[in-house]
């Protein structure tokens, strides 16, 4: 069976494409924005087609031959995502349509049309209606509330606040009732639908218990084996909720905002499809789901995070603005005795935990700075210790280019007045570090001004502490 999967490198796609890529039963095909994102493995050996959901032709390409298409594409990094996933969707029921598709496995959100549905629950609902609305194609369309698994931003909302505060001050919200999935289980649904023999589109909707966020919150503390004391309260405004959860947890204000105006309408079941047609599922319950999270990343095995993408990645003029930098901070440092190879693991480890080599209170003092101004701040942290790929985010950084061995390029995501990088390459038998910057008017230009003593120590120190590093690494 000829499997399309769409949004591959998301929270839910990159999940699926691990478990896809070992079902003997599948010819697996993956449609990605960027080749360059998947490993060496996946692209020598599956089918793999590059393109973006807006351009007609390459949707030919990922779809001919097709029997059964995951869509997971999503647009909520970007301003106008409602009208995105709009036009995205029809291009891909069109040309689903035009391939002889015979099914679209479709992951939306529970919530119901009304007057006070969220932009992002519509937007959802909306998705589902465009892929479900050809007679020709059959749309299983699996509608799934809160995802609980590490790495899922509705978790490590719940995670950071029920860590960060033994008393919590709360909107009304928290009273509201949802019925929140594990991400395995929301797997094992999306698996199954390939195989469900039904000729129909269904709207199947999944979760396990009903219960209020409060609830998740004091059931997530336990799981935690912390004791904590929620105070509800009647005046906090979206506004004010997303600028809360901005300061005490890794989303930006933006998505805490799409994210509270859900919270807003129940997120609960309406239909008895999963049972119907899927009844040998059992979800996990909410703090079975919790436990196998936490788990997960103590061990460090989080395998995908809601910052994973974001689009900016694949803007390839990167290397044609660093050029463009005016301002930059150069350091240079010969390789002599050095182990290359373990000079660039300890590049790799830069960030997160692992801290900045130097002068990390000068690093965490900007990271508070730019949470209070509604940044991303610090604490996206690390996905993993060691390994970085490219397009993930390490604290308040981007991956944008990662040659293993030779180069990584970092895009700064913090709020500054201008556009920053910072790049590590290793060249003949040099490491040249890099801090470029193309400063916006004149309060650009103050700024990289007034940050120039203190790049003189952090940059200085950053290069000769790699290099001390990479001793103690091991191959
Ligand atoms: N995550 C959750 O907790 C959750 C909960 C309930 C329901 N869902 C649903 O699950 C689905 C997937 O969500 P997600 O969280 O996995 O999303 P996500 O992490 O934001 O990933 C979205 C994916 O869409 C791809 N994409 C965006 N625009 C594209 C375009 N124009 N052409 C091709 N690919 C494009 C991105 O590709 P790049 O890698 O190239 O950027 C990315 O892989 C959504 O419908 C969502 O509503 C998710």
């Amino acid at each position: 069976m000829k499997i399309l999967l769409t949004g591959a490198n998301g929270y839910i796609g990159r999940r699926l494409k691990n478990i896809l890529i070992q079902d003997l039963r599948i010819d697996l095909r993956i449609f990605v924005r960027n080749k360059k994102s998947l490993s060496k493995d996946i692209l020598a050996d599956f089918d793999v087609v590059e393109g973006d959901s807006f351009h007609l032709e390459d949707l030919e390409k990922a779809l001919c031959g097709v029997d059964v298409a995951f869509y997971l594409i999503h647009s909520l990094h970007q301003e106008n995502y409602k009208d995105l996933d709009k036009i995205s969707a029809q291009n891909f029921i069109t040309i689903a349509q035009k391939c002889n598709v015979k099914k679209i496995i479709y992951l939306g959100g529970l919530g119901v049309k009304n007057d006070h549905i969220s932009e992002h629950l519509m937007s959802r609902i909306e998705t589902g209606e465009i892929l479900s609305s050809s007679s020709l194609v059959q749309t299983i369309w699996i509608r799934a509330g809160v995802i609980i698994g590490s790495g899922s931003a509705s978790f490590e909302i719940i995670r950071n606040l029920v860590e960060k505060l033994p008393c919590m001050i709360t909107p009304k919200w928290v009273e509201t009732f949802a019925q929140p999935i594990g991400v395995d289980d929301v797997m094992s649904y999306l698996i199954e639908a390939i195989f469900l023999e039904t000729q129909e589109s269904l709207i199947v909707d999944i979760g396990t218990n009903k219960m209020r966020y409060k609830e998740m919150m004091l059931e997530t503390a336990e799981v935690l084996g912390l004791k904590r004391v929620l105070l509800s309260v009647p005046f906090m405004t979206i506004e004010l909720s997303s600028y809360w959860l901005n300061l005490f947890t890794p989303v930006s204000f933006g998505m805490a905002k799409a994210l509270i105006e859900g919270l807003k309408s129940e997120v609960v079941i309406q239909n008895d499809n999963a049972q119907k047609y899927f009844s040998h599922i059992e979800p996990m319950s909410y703090k079975q789901a919790v436990q196998k999270a936490v788990d997960e990343i103590k061990d460090n095995q989080v395998i995908s995070r809601w910052s994973d993408t974001d689009g900016t990645t694949w803007d390839t003029t990167h290397h044609d603005k660093i050029n463009d930098a005016i301002f930059v901070d150069r350091q240079i440092a010969d390789l002599g005795h050095y182990d290359k190879e373990k000079v660039f693991k300890a590049i790799k480890s830069i960030g997160g935990k692992n801290g900045w080599f130097d002068y990390d209170f000068l690093w965490e003092i900007r990271g508070i700075i730019d949470k209070a101004i509604g940044g991303a701040g610090l604490s996206r942290g690390r996905r993993d210790d060691c390994d970085l790929r490219l397009g993930e985010c390490l604290d308040f950084w981007r991956v944008v280019d990662l040659d293993e061995g030779n180069r990584l390029l970092l895009l700064a995501q913090m709020k500054v007045p201008g556009d920053a990088w910072l790049e590590f390459k290793i060249e003949k038998n040099q490491l040249i570090q890099s801090a470029y910057f193309y400063p916006k008017g004149i309060f650009g230009r103050l700024y990289w001004y007034s940050l120039v003593p203190l790049h003189y120590f952090i940059f200085k120190n950053m290069i000769q502490r790699i290099l001390e590093n990479s001793l103690v690494i091991e191959r």
